[in-house]
């Protein structure tokens, strides 16, 4: 007992020491660290043997748990033969075998596959294809992004260029180049609480911008049918179609960002299913190796592919590439991954545990300090407000959000809030009790913390 209480401190006062993590105010860890040793299904435990629900799916990644033996037997399996030899100007089988499984799991039109290690850095590659795209076929003046208010893509320059989210991206504004930004159409805030006027406007919003810049915009990007970062907003109905069809009457390539909402995640394969869109390039990753390794891919149609291909002296190479692009152990996961999808038709279920999510969380809306309840499959937010009838927001500085999954932490469950909207993202693979019990703590924590403690 006592060795193991000093091994445990060790880590901690270490992880303090020398750490810097990410998206994290270290004086924040400092106060409360927390140092995972070890993970079982849906379960992560710390150094010092506190058991935790991953009710966040340790980042949105984590599909069917953690040490799934079928992926851990492919990683092995891969390791047997390599673990990496580099993508640049040479494939390698694993890369090639989880192309082809990804073209089959999208939509027909999307054909070419080009890997990456992060949902950033996905992005990245979406928006330099579709800045070269444009170049490539001779039409030089396209070269504008438009994004969506309150849009998260990730955290790179070129990736925070197209997002949105003030906390994030203000301080390294003047590094960034500038987009347009058409409303979202956020229901919660909006007078009307109407999704039919809500969109409507937001469609003739964005309607407005491409009419008078259509000629100088590459590429729209918009996350799949719920922003996920910005809040766990879900779109009306029919909004994201209305964007694919002003694409095309504009002229505008059309990139969703499917990082955070690919793999099951909103009970479809990809979001985009929910309304048949069919964008010109898509990102993906998070799920796609279930949690386990960095891998991330863009893909496109032939169309957009076939405008970079030619002579090397045409200067239409897609100059892009990292060193562990298409790492081998990394595709050997994923391929792994998209098997269990497939073997345990998890898709279908994901739908039926989302229905059982939406009676559990119904009640909260009850709550004196639950002012919405958002969900698109497995992807929920609950947003604290300091009073429900008139939507008043909490002071930012107070913190709710944050103290409120700290209670959760307290009693046994992880997930990280989106300012004061907790977020709820169980692995796909969570039976309906654990689910029931993630709700539970949810629920005691929002009570104590915002009714008892705030
Ligand atoms: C929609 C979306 N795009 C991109 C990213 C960035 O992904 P990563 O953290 O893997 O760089 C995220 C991360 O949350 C996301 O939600």
């Amino acid at each position: 007992m006592a060795k193991g209480m000093v091994a445990m401190n060790e880590w901690i006062e270490k992880s303090k020491t020398y750490l810097w993590l990410p998206f994290t105010q270290m004086k924040d860890y400092e106060q409360h660290p927390l140092v995972i040793e070890s993970g079982e299904g849906i379960f992560l435990t710390d150094v010092n043997g506190k058991t935790y629900y991953d009710g966040y799916s340790s980042l949105w990644l984590n599909v069917h748990g953690h040490r799934k033996k079928e992926i851990d037997d492919a990683i092995r399996t891969q390791l047997e033969r390599i673990a990496h030899s580099t993508l640049l100007g040479a494939a390698n089988v694993p890369a090639i075998a989880l192309a082809e499984k990804l073209i089959e799991w999208t939509p027909n039109h999307l054909t070419r596959v080009f890997y990456s290690d992060s949902g950033a850095e996905a992005v990245e590659i979406a928006l330099k294809i579709a800045f070269q795209y444009w170049r490539n076929i001779g039409k030089d003046k396209k070269q504008k992004f438009v994004t969506l208010t309150n849009g998260y893509h990730g955290d790179t320059v070129g990736a925070i260029s197209v997002g949105a989210i003030d906390i994030f991206h203000t301080v390294y504004e003047p590094l960034m180049f500038t987009s347009y930004k058409a409303p979202f159409p956020l229901v919660y805030r909006h007078p009307s609480n109407d999704p039919n006027i809500v969109r409507d406007e937001a469609l003739e919003a964005l309607q407005k911008i491409f009419a008078e810049h259509h000629e100088e915009i590459a590429a729209m990007i918009v996350e799949g049918m719920i922003q996920g970062a910005g809040g766990m907003h879900v779109m009306p109905t029919g909004y994201l179609k209305g964007v694919e069809q002003l694409c095309r009457k504009y002229n505008i390539l059309l990139i969703v960002d499917e990082v955070a909402t690919g793999f099951g995640r909103t009970g479809k394969r990809f979001a985009i299913e929910h309304e048949d869109v069919k964008p010109d390039i898509m990102t993906v990753a998070k799920g796609i190796t279930g949690g386990y390794l960095p891998i991330a891919a863009t893909l496109t149609t032939e169309t957009i592919y076939e405008a970079f291909y030619g002579d090397y002296t045409e200067f239409k190479t897609f100059f892009h590439g990292h060193s562990y692009t298409g790492n081998q152990l990394g595709c050997a996961a994923a391929l792994a991954n998209i098997e269990i999808f497939e073997r345990e038709r998890l898709i279908e279920q994901v739908e039926k545990k989302a229905a059982f999510v939406a009676e559990q969380l119904a009640s909260f809306t009850e709550l004196e300090h639950v002012g919405d309840v958002r969900q698109l499959g497995l992807m929920c937010g609950i947003e604290l407000v300091r009073d429900r009838q008139t939507h008043e927001p909490y002071p930012w500085a107070e913190r709710m959000g944050y103290k409120t999954t700290l209670t959760m932490r307290e009693k046994g469950m992880l997930t990280r809030p989106l300012g004061d909207v907790i977020v709820f993202m169980p692995p796909l693979a969570s039976t309906f009790e654990q689910l029931e019990v993630m709700i539970t703590i949810m629920r005691d924590a929002i009570i104590e913390t915002t009714e008892k403690r705030g």
